[in-house]
């Protein structure tokens, strides 16, 4: 069965058939859509891609978090083979049905907190980012919001203008959205020197409070937006004690808390969703975006929300769009949300968890270049630096790494700003035995760097 399988490179990369479709595909779509890998894939499982040259990967990058669950679990190609016999697309306008209805109250159950929620459901995580904007404003009448440094938040007008990467991102698509300010995300590795952990929430929060007095007036604000664990700015989780302060300034200025689970939600974090770990504390988002892991690839994204606020945009019409909670995608997100909880995957994740970031800490003792190990569940990543003081990106490290693991069978993904930060988002029912093979390359590709044999 390929899902058991272990990595195995039958042939250079790419090999001649990938070579073929790789060639079309320069000519054919824009080269802004890029691709990281050196092969075109003919079949995947679990955790394994094989591409169609026969060679075998291992994917730690799991379209990008989408497959928590796996490629192709069996349970939920039935599923949606299912739904396909019955219907593709009544349309949520036109006709009710049953699969968005039930997945909505299957998530405003998961969805930490027990107060009275609803969900509605559109096509892809910006798009989610986008209509929780569009609620928020509605519901407080005011015009701004708050996004972070560090943030991804997509690709779409709004999204896009949330998100902190003026390079790539927004190069060449201005104008962008009125009404977004930013504020430093409270990130610890990367405080300002000289200062503990706890002054450092301290500092981001007292910047955050500066910003309310001096560039935006909290009372024309609807919104602070947040990732639980940002990831494309390579995984850097916001202490507890800082989202408990920042609940407790929303709370006084009425402004909402939109958590932004797109990459952190499915059990990823070790929990079904990330905000699972501030609900410990007692704070809950007003607003929560999800997405990717949800229905195994089929698109689908959710916006779950406070009754009274999701209830604000009244009007018929003033939300959703053609395809939101089709029902295959609504099918295939049932079948992976029972599974997950059948099966425990917060546990799985726990678990890959555990054991890699012991690894790390080895791997941190044993080779300078990696300058901190983080982890959050099975969402880990390794930053590699030039000099452990200054902290200097070696996006060159980084870049190194990543292809000889590439050539040797595993893929992986880089994040951060300066794509410094290797992360792995691994399908969280690989084997014991994939996911040592998976970091034996790491490793190794890591070692060699050091020693100047893979460069
Ligand atoms: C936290 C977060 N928000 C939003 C998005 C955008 O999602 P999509 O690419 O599905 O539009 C992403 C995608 O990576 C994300 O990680």
């Amino acid at each position: 069965m390929l899902r058991d399988a272990l990595p195995k490179i039958v042939t250079p990369l790419p090999g001649p058939k990938s070579q073929l479709v790789i060639h079309k595909r320069a000519s054919e779509i824009p080269s802004s859509i890029s691709c990281a890998t050196p092969c075109a894939i003919s079949r995947a499982e679990g955790a394994v891609v094989e591409d169609l040259d026969g060679n075998i990967f291992l994917d730690f990058v799991g379209g990008i978090g989408v497959m928590n669950i796996g490629h192709s679990d069996p349970e939920v190609v039935e599923a949606v083979k299912k739904q396909a016999d019955r219907y593709f697309h009544p349309q949520i306008n036109t006709f009710h049905y049953s699969e968005y209805v039930d997945l909505a109250e299957r998530l405003n159950r998961l969805t930490p907190g027990s107060h009275k929620k609803r969900t509605a459901f559109f096509n892809c995580g910006s798009e989610a980012v986008d209509n929780a904007v569009k609620i928020a404003r509605c519901y407080t009448k005011r015009p701004n919001i708050i996004a972070f440094t560090g943030a991804f938040h997509g690709r779409t007008y709004m999204a896009m203008t949330l998100t902190a990467s003026a390079n790539p991102y927004q190069t060449g698509f201005g104008p962008l959205c009125q009404g977004v300010y930013r504020a430093p995300y409270p990130d610890l590795y990367h405080r300002p020197q000289g200062i503990s952990e706890d002054q450092a929430v301290d500092y981001y929060l007292k910047q955050l409070c500066n910003m309310l007095d001096e560039s935006v007036s909290p009372d024309t604000v609807a919104a602070v937006i947040l990732e639980p664990v940002q990831g494309e700015s390579g995984f850097v989780a916001a202490p507890i004690s800082y989202v408990k302060e920042l609940r407790k300034i929303c709370d006084r200025h009425g402004i909402l808390l939109i958590a932004d689970e797109i990459q952190t939600g499915y059990c990823r974090t070790g929990r079904m969703f990330a905000t699972e770990y501030w609900a410990d504390a007692g704070v809950y988002p007003d607003l929560m975006t999800s997405a990717k892991s949800i229905a195994a690839g089929i698109p689908i994204s959710a916006v779950t929300g406070r009754d009274e606020v999701m209830e604000a945009p009244a009007l018929g019409g003033q939300l959703g769009g053609t395809y939101g909670g089709n029902p295959l995608a609504c099918a295939a997100a049932m079948k992976v949300l029972e599974i997950m909880e059948r099966d425990d995957f917060a546990a799985k994740a726990r678990a890959i968890g555990e054991k890699t970031m012991k690894r790390f800490r080895e791997w941190y003792e044993a080779y300078p270049v990696i300058g901190d190990v983080r982890g959050t569940g099975a969402m880990l990543s390794l930053e590699f630096v030039k000099d452990r003081e200054t902290k200097e990106p070696y996006t060159e490290a980084a870049n190194t790494i990543m292809a000889g693991c590439k050539k040797n069978g595993l893929v992986v993904k880089n994040a951060g700003v300066y794509g410094q930060t290797i992360r792995l988002l691994m399908p969280l029912c690989l084997s014991d035995e994939q996911l040592t093979a998976g970091l034996d390359i790491l490793e190794k590709q890591i070692a060699l760097f050091v020693s100047g044999g893979n460069r």
